[in-house]
C-alpha cells in the first residue's frame, strides 16, 4: 500500500526470498563463498549454521540458483521433531518413489541412484535445513550416506544448515565421525551497525527507491532493536514504512521508528527481537506481561539514546 507513496516497484522488506534482493555484505558474501567451496571442491559436509532470520535458507536458495546442470540437488527443507525415516526423506528429495517403508530397501534404491548420476558425470548434493532438528541417529545416518562410493570417489555430498544448537549437537560423543567429515564450516553471525545501513539501503534501491530514506539514526536505532538479525531489520523497517505512509512522511527518522516501536510493543505485537517473556522466567502471566513491556520500553529507549549520541557526531 506505501509502495506508490516512496516509489518502489515492490515492497523492500519483504520476506519473500528475490535474488534481486540479495544483500552480500561480507558475511553474507563469505557464507555464500564458503558454500560455493564446498560444492565445488566436493567437501563431504558442509555445516552452516546462523540464528534464526540471519540469512541461511536465503543463501542456501541463492547456491541452488546459481548450480550447474552437472550437480543434482535433494533439498529437505521441513525437519521437525517428529521427522521420522529420513530415507524416506532423502528418496523424496530426490523425486525417487517411496515405495517401501524398508530402510534397506529406501538405501538400496538410493545407492543405485547416486551410482546412475555418477555414471552420468553428476554429482550429487543433499542439502538440509532447519538441520539443528535432526537426532543423533539421523545425523549418524547422513554421515552413512556419505560413505557409498564408487572407483574411491564419494557419491553424495552434504550441506547443513541449522540454528546454533547444530553446532552443539554435533559434539554429543558418538558424532565423531561425523564431525571429521566436515570439511567447511561457517557461521553467519548478524550485521553490525554499518552493515545494517547498507543492508536497509540497499533493499531500497533494489526496488527503486532511494538510499537514506531511513535516516542514519534511524538504521542505527534499528540495528539496536534487532540486533543486526536481517528478519527483524525487515519487519522493522516493513512497520516503519506503514507508518511513514499513514502519516504522511516522506522520510523514515528515528523518532518515526520509536514512536512506532513503541506503539506496537504496547500492544503486545512485536515478537521476537522487542519482547522477551522467556528470560523473565516462571510466574503470573499478567505481571510478567507487563514486566516484559517494561523492559521493552526502557530497552527501546536506551537504543533511542544510544543512536542518536552515535549518528549526531559523523
Ligand atoms: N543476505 C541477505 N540479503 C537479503 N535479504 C536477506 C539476507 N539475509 C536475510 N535476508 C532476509 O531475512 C529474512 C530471513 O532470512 P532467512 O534466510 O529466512 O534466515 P534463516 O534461514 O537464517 O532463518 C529473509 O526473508 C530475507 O528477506
Ligand atoms: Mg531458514
Amino acid at each position: 500500500m506505501y509502495e506508490q507513496h516512496f516509489g518502489f516497484r515492490e515492497k523492500p522488506f519483504s520476506m519473500t526470498p528475490d535474488p534481486a534482493l540479495l544483500f552480500l555484505g561480507s558475511k553474507h558474501a563469505t557464507g555464500l563463498n564458503m558454500l560455493r567451496y564446498g560444492l565445488m571442491n566436493r567437501a563431504g559436509i558442509t555445516v552452516l549454521t546462523g540464528d534464526i532470520g540471519a540469512g541461511k535458507t536465503t543463501l542456501l536458495r541463492q547456491l541452488l540458483n546459481e548450480t550447474e546442470s552437472d550437480v543434482v540437488v535433494g533439498l529437505i527443507s521441513n525437519t521437525h521433531e517428529s521427522f521420522g525415516n529420513l530415507m524416506q526423506w532423502v528418496s523424496v528429495a530426490f523425486g525417487l518413489p517411496v515405495t517401501s517403508d524398508s530402510k534397506a530397501i529406501l538405501y538400496e534404491q538410493f545407492s543405485q541412484f547416486l551410482i546412475a548420476q555418477y555414471a552420468h558425470g553428476k554429482r550429487t548434493v543433499l542439502i538440509v535445513d532447519e538441520a539443528q532438528n535432526l537426532e543423533k541417529h539421523a545425523l549418524e545416518e547422513l554421515r552413512l550416506l556419505t560413505n557409498i562410493n564408487a572407483d574411491k570417489d564419494q557419491l553424495l555430498q552434504l550441506v547443513l544448515a541449522g540454528q546454533p544448537d547444530l553446532r552443539e549437537r554435533l559434539q554429543l560423543p558418538g558424532l565423531m565421525q561425523f564431525v571429521q567429515r566436515i570439511a567447511v564450516d561457517y557461521h553467519l553471525s548478524p550485521l553490525n551497525p554499518e552493515e545494517t545501513e547498507r543492508y536497509i539501503n540497499h533493499r531500497l534501491v533494489a526496488v527503486g527507491g532511494t538510499a537514506g530514506l531511513f535516516d542514519p539514526a534511524a538504521c542505527r536505532f534499528i540495528h539496536y532493536q534487532s540486533h543486526g538479525v536481517p528478519r527483524i531489520i525487515n519487519s522493522i523497517c516493513d512497520t516503519a514504512l506503514v507508518y511513514g505512509y499513514a502519516s504522511g512522511e516522506t522520510q523514515i527518522s528515528v523518532h518515526l521508528v520509536f514512536d512506532m516501536v513503541i506503539e506496537r510493543v504496547s500492544a503486545g505485537l512485536f515478537g521476537a527481537g522487542v519482547l522477551d517473556f522467556e528470560e523473565l522466567g516462571a510466574g503470573d502471566p499478567n505481571q510478567l506481561r507487563k514486566r516484559a513491556l517494561d523492559r521493552a520500553r526502557l530497552r527501546a529507549a536506551s537504543n533511542l539514546r544510544r543512536a542518536t549520541s552515535e549518528t549526531v557526531i559523523t
